[in-house]
C-alpha cells in the first residue's frame, strides 16, 4: 500500500467540476448528446451528481474534436434572476470562451443591447453562417423557474429559439426541481419542457469506472471494495472519501467520520429537498422499513402500485435505490444512515 508522502499529491478533487484526465465514466449519456438524434435534452441529475463535470467535458471534447458539427457553448444560469440577468450571464459565457468567439466571430459588443431570446437567435444565426451548429450547454436550468414566476412570456420567446432543432441542440442541466416549471410557469404556447422531457438521467458512475478513478489512491482491493459499497459510486462521495482516505489511510475511522459529517449531512439535506414529495416519501418509507416490495411501498405510502412506477424508474436511475427482483433498497449506507437519523 502506498503512503502518502510530501511528493505524492492527494489526487482526489472534492468540489469543483472535473473535466479531462480527471473526468470518469459517462460514455453513453455523451454519446447521446454528441451524436444521438435529440435536439432538447434535459440532463436530470441529483446535487453533486455532476452535471457541471459532464456538461464541461462536453465542451472540452468538443473544442478538441476535428470531426463535430458543433461548435458549444457553456451557459451557467446561476444568479440570473430575471431576463436581464439571463443576459448578463450569457455574455460572460462568451467573454470566457475564446473558443468560441473565434469559431464564430461574434463578438460581446454586438450582442449587449438585445433582448435575451434575440440575443440567442443571433447566436444561432451566426454560428450557422460560420459552418456550426449550436451546442448550448444550460447548467443550473433550475434558475427558469425563477425567471419564469415573473416573466413567462421571456421564457416563451427563449423556448421558440431554442426548440428550433437542427441548427442547435441545447443540453440543459437540473434537479428534479425543474419539473415543476411547466406547472408553475404554463406558457401560452407549448409547456417549456416540452421536447426536453422524458429527461435522460445522471445516474451515479459504474462499478468500473468508480475502481478507475479509485486506482489513483493505490488503496487495497478490499478497501476499493469497501467505499464501492459505501458512496454507491456517487462520484462527490467517492471522491470524498478517497480523499479523506489518502490522507489518513484509515478506512473505518475515515467512514465513521464521514457518516457524522456536518457539511455530509447539508449535502444530504439540501439533495432530498430537490427531490418530488413522492419520491421522498418514498425514501423515507424504504428508510424506516428497510427492503420493499413495490406492493408494500403501494400500502405503506397510501399511492396505487401503477403510480409508484416513475418514481421507483427516476429513484433508482439518481442511484438513490437498488432494485433486486421486485424489492428495492437504499442503495447507498452513507445516504441510508442520514435518513434514519432524520426520522
Ligand atoms: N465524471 C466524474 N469523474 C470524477 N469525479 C466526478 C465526476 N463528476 C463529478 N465528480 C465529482 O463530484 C463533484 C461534484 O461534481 P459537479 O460539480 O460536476 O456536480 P454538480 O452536479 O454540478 O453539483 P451541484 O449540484 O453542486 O451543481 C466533483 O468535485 C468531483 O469530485
Ligand atoms: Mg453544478
Amino acid at each position: 500500500m502506498a503512503t502518502s508522502t510530501p511528493a505524492q499529491r492527494n489526487p482526489f478533487i472534492v468540489g469543483s467540476w472535473v473535466r479531462g484526465e480527471d473526468f470518469f465514466g459517462r460514455s453513453t449519456i455523451m454519446r447521446d448528446v454528441l451524436e444521438g438524434e435529440r435536439h432538447s435534452i434535459w440532463v436530470l441529475g441529483a446535487r453533486r451528481l455532476g452535471k457541471t463535470s459532464l456538461l464541461k467535458e462536453i465542451e472540452h471534447r468538443v473544442q478538441r474534436s476535428r470531426e463535430t458539427p458543433f461548435v458549444a457553448l457553456y451557459w451557467d444560469l446561476q444568479g440570473s434572476g430575471d431576463a436581464r440577468g439571463l443576459g448578463e450571464t450569457l455574455l460572460s459565457s462568451i467573454e470566457d470562451s475564446e473558443t468560441f468567439r473565434r469559431s464564430t466571430d461574434v463578438t460581446v459588443d454586438e450582442l449587449e443591447s438585445l433582448p435575451i431570446a434575440e440575443m440567442l437567435a443571433n447566436l444561432v444565426r451566426r454560428t450557422v453562417r460560420s459552418g456550426w451548429r449550436l451546442l448550448l450547454l444550460v447548467d443550473e436550468a433550475e434558475e427558469l423557474l425563477v425567471v419564469g414566476r415573473s416573466d413567462p412570456a421571456t421564457l416563451a420567446r427563449m423556448r421558440r429559439v431554442l426548440s428550433r432543432g437542427g441548427d442547435v441542440r441545447s443540453v440543459v442541466t437540473a434537479t428534479r426541481l425543474l419539473a415543476r416549471l411547466d406547472d408553475e410557469v404554463p406558457l401560452a404556447t407549448s409547456p417549456f419542457l416540452h421536447g426536453f422531457i422524458p429527461p435522460v438521467y445522471l445516474t451515479p458512475l459504474a462499478a468500473d469506472e468508480c475502481r478507475a478513478l479509485l486506482a489513483r489512491g493505490s488503496f487495497a482491493p478490499d478497501e476499493v471494495e469497501t467505499i464501492i459499497e459505501r458512496t454507491a459510486c456517487h462520484p462527490f462521495l467517492v471522491q470524498l472519501l478517497a480523499s479523506r482516505l489518502f490522507e489518513n489511510r484509515d478506512l473505518a475511522a475515515t467512514l465513521e467520520q464521514l457518516a457524522a459529517d456536518e457539511m455530509v449531512a447539508n449535502f444530504f439535506s439540501v439533495d432530498f429537498q430537490t427531490l418530488a414529495e413522492e419520491e421522498r416519501a418514498l425514501l423515507t418509507e424504504v428508510a424506516r422499513e428497510g427492503t420493499r416490495s413495490r406492493r408494500e411501498l403501494a400500502s405503506g405510502t397510501g399511492q396505487g402500485e401503477e403510480a409508484l412506477e416513475v418514481p421507483l424508474y427516476g429513484l433508482t436511475m439518481l442511484g438513490y435505490l437498488t432494485r433486486d427482483g421486485d424489492s428495492y433498497r437504499l442503495t447507498s449506507w452513507l445516504f441510508e444512515r442520514w435518513l434514519r437519523r432524520r426520522l
